[in-house]
Parts: C-alpha cells; structure tokens; sequence
C-alpha cells in the first residue's frame, strides 16, 4: 500500500478532530498545534503505555515532575546557556533562513548530518557542494551564526536581567537536579531509574514536517544511573529495549531502524548514541535518542551547586559518581510514527473504500463504540451498555446514521470494537461485536464484553 502524504495526514486529523493548527481563528501561530477530542486521548494512551512500560512495571525505576521554570543556573551548568544552539545560516538572495547542518543532510540524503562540525566545516561544506537554497535556489549565503534555542521569560514584575528564566528545553535538567532527593527518599540503589514526561520547549529555526519538530513539544525521558563500567552493556539493554516497545505499540519492524552516531557525531561528553528512526511519510527520523551521557550531567551539577551528588555503594562502601543512560523520545513524534503506521485507505470486496486508523487497542482513543441498531427500539439498551461499559474504558455512543456509516466513522477514529444492540440484546442478552480491522462480528452476552475488551487491550 502506498505511504500516505504529510499532507493527507495532516487533512485526516483535522476533520476527524485528532490535531487542528493552533489558535487557527486567529490565522494561527506557525507549527503550533492543538489536540482534539481523539489526539488528546491517543496523546494520554501513548504516555501512559510509556509510564507502565518503563516506570510503573520497573522495580528500580522512579516517576518524577519536576517544574517547568528552573533556576536558571541548571542550564549554565547544563551548557544549554552557552551552546545549546543551531547553526543558522541564511539565503542572501531570498532572506530564508535555515539550519546549515539540515541543508547538508537533506543535500546528501542523510549520509552526512552536520553533527558535531564547526562552523568552517559546515560552510566550507556547503560551498565545495554548492548547495542550493532549498526556496529560490541561490547558493549565496550569509556567514554561519549559532542562534540559541532556548526561550528566555521573566519571573516577577520587572524584566531585569537578574528576573530572567528559561522554558526549560529538555526534560532530564529536572531529574539530574533531583537525584538525591529521589536516591535518598526512595533509598534508591544503583542501578536505579527516574523517569519523566513533560513539555519541553525549543526556539527551532525550522520547525515543521507537522508534528515533527515543533517550539512546543512533550520529552518521556528515562535517566537510568548504573556504576560506571556497566554502562555500555546498560545502553545495550535499552536500545533493545526501546525497540520492543515501539514493536509493542503496533510499528512495524520495517519501518523502523537503528543509527548508531559515529564517533564524529557523538557528543563530547557521551560515550555512545544510538537514534531509533522511524519511517515518516518525508521518510526516515529520529524518533528516540539513546545516549550514554557518562557522568557529564552529575559532575556538572555537583561542580557548579557545590553538592555532593556522588553515590556511596553500601555494599563496597565505594564513593562514584553514576553514569547515565538516557532513553529520550518526543510524544508528538511517537505520535506522528503511530499515525503514520495506523491511516490506511482500503478499497473492500465490494469495491467501496473506507479510511482506518489501526491504531493498537490499547492506544486507540475509544476502545468500544455502542451502536443502537435502530434508534426507536434499542436506544434505552445501548444506553444502558454504554453507561456502565465506559465506567471500566473509554466508550462512545452514536446512534446517527445507517450502521454501515457508523462503522466509517469508528473505522477512521481507530475505535477497535463496534458494540451493536439489536432484537436479540431484547430477546436473549446477547450483543455483536466488530472487529475494526478484520470486520468480522461475533455474539457475546452482555456480562462477557468488558472481559473480552480488557484482554484485547493488553500490552
Ligand atoms: N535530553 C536529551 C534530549 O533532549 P534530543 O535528541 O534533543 O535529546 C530527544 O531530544 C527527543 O525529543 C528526540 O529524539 C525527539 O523525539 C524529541 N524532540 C526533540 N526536539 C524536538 C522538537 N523540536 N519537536 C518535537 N520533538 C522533538
């Protein structure tokens, strides 16, 4: 089947109230987005398959929420403040601005990324290449500036310099900043985990491809601390670990890979890093970053806030500072990738075609849609079912419509089981249930649906 179009995706989540462009009254805020009915439940689905996959099931992994504004002297420590930027580089003839490192991916198709290099190298890079401006095809450039990306506000009345605070641009800050804390609270023992999701914000040059790269996203990161030495095989562990979750969740191996970062790449302070991509309808990104970060964030933590954040191993009475992996994966792309794998366009036996989101039960927005066959005689009993299944999950109720239509609807919305109420629900008890993506219908009583729905939507 053919790949569907960013285009067509982002056409399909708007009419069927999954993503809408932010404050589009307005005529919106570029790359923004606003969830709706459905993209807000397939959002909370996604987080929480994550949590129970890595933290509620995990013995020796913690979840935290840690503030949004910091002190600002985290992301000095952190190095955002000094060099948490993109190299920015603009088109002299037609004044769009770019990332010089995304104009040599997109050159090579992905065979060099820019990571890592200076300033001289990318340039030099893109003049020996003539890389053209993607807009008007010029290749007269301004010199490289790095543009920092993260977002400054003020705390209090006055705009002051001493006021000014940052939108925190990742996630992990939250949790280096509270190891102790959780490792004495908790009497956590290494190797032990905390684990996070939140918004994260980043002033990107190029924002877009949809969900993709926004200013505003959601981080669910992982930072696992091990003794140093057991890091690489820690790292192992998580890369495979990442994968069978994504497979867990409904991608498909095919579309999925491994980038391991070559040495060149790798961030000074990491020992290894792997990216899980996905298969996007541009084609393949990352979706999950799988850093060794060493002891970098401890040591620098401890050196500028003068607390000791080293761990004492009671067993060998050792004193160490625990390195890090760090599993760190977006929840708009995770989302994007499970959107992309689960529209489908079928044409059935009978030469008619519908729209489907195979969405995985467990991450799909409405689990059951209740359908009264016919509105005058079997509302009062749907309503009923209704009622008391969608204490036990999310359901919905429609009663509008023929019910080849309804099951269109619920077909597109990804609701993986169609609950029909007709005669026989009257006469015996018993009510048929459709299976979204094989059509098939089955009887069940009435006291056997939630039974039978909770053991689809397992993971
Ligand atoms: N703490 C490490 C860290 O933040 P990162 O590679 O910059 O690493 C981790 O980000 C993940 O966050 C990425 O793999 C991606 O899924 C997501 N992400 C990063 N920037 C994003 C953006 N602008 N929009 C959407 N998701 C983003």
């Amino acid at each position: 089947m053919e790949k569907v179009t960013m285009e067509k995706l982002t056409a399909v989540c708007k009419q069927y109230g999954f993503i809408y462009q932010g404050s589009e009254i307005y005529g919106g805020l570029s790359n923004t987005w606003d969830y709706g009915p459905l993209g807000v439940e397939l959002k909370n689905n996604i987080k929480k398959a994550w949590w129970k996959k890595f933290v509620e099931e995990q013995k020796n992994i913690y979840g935290l929420d840690a503030a949004i504004l910091m002190n600002p002297n985290v992301w000095v420590a952190s190095g955002h403040v000094s060099s948490f930027s993109d190299p920015l580089i603009d088109c002299k003839k037609c004044k769009t601005r770019h990332r010089a490192d995304k104009l040599i991916e997109d050159f090579t198709e992905g065979k060099e990324t820019g990571d890592g290099w200076d300033n001289t190298k990318l340039e030099k890079f893109i003049s020996d290449n003539k890389i053209k401006c993607p807009k008007c095809g010029s290749s007269d450039y301004t010199p490289i500036r790095q543009f920092n990306l993260l977002f400054e506000t003020h705390i209090g009345v006055t705009e002051e310099n001493e006021n000014k605070v940052y939108l925190r641009g990742e996630t992990c800050q939250g949790i280096f900043t509270n190891f102790k804390n959780v490792e004495r609270s908790m009497r956590a023992k290494v190797p032990f985990g905390i684990g996070q999701i939140g918004k994260s914000f980043r002033n990107e040059i190029t924002p877009g491809n949809f969900i993709f790269r926004t200013r505003e996203f959601e981080q669910m990161e992982l930072e696992f601390f091990c003794k140093p030495g057991t890091d690489l095989k820690w790292h192992d562990y998580f890369r495979s670990y990442c994968m069978d979750f994504l497979k867990l969740i409904g991608l498909k191996e095919e579309n999925l890979r491994y980038r391991d970062h070559t040495k060149e790449e790798l961030a000074f302070y990491s020992k290894a890093t792997t990216d899980i991509e996905y298969n996007y309808p541009m084609g393949f990104g990352e979706l999950w970053g799988i850093a060794d970060r060493t002891d970098y964030d401890l040591k620098t933590h401890m050196e500028h806030s003068k607390e000791d954040l080293r761990y004492l191993d009671p067993e060998t009475n050792e004193k160490y500072i625990p390195y890090v992996i760090e599993p760190s994966v977006g929840v708009d792309r995770l989302l994007l990738a499970v959107l992309t794998e689960s529209y489908k366009e079928e044409t059935l036996e009978d030469g008619t075609t519908r729209e489907v989101m195979s969405f995985h039960p467990f991450l799909a927005p409405f689990k059951v849609a209740v359908l009264p066959l016919v509105k005058k005689f079997h509302s009062e009993k749907a309503l009923e079912i209704y009622e008391n299944l969608n204490k036990e999950f999310m359901c919905t109720y429609d009663e509008t419509g023929n019910i080849g239509k309804r099951y269109r609807r619920e077909d597109v919305a990804g609701t993986p089981y169609c609950l029909t109420v007709d005669d026989e629900t009257l006469n015996n008890g018993t009510v048929t249930i459709r299976d979204r993506d094989t059509m098939e219908q089955i009887t069940l009583k009435i006291e056997d649906v939630s039974d039978y729905i909770k053991d689809k939507l397992k993971i």
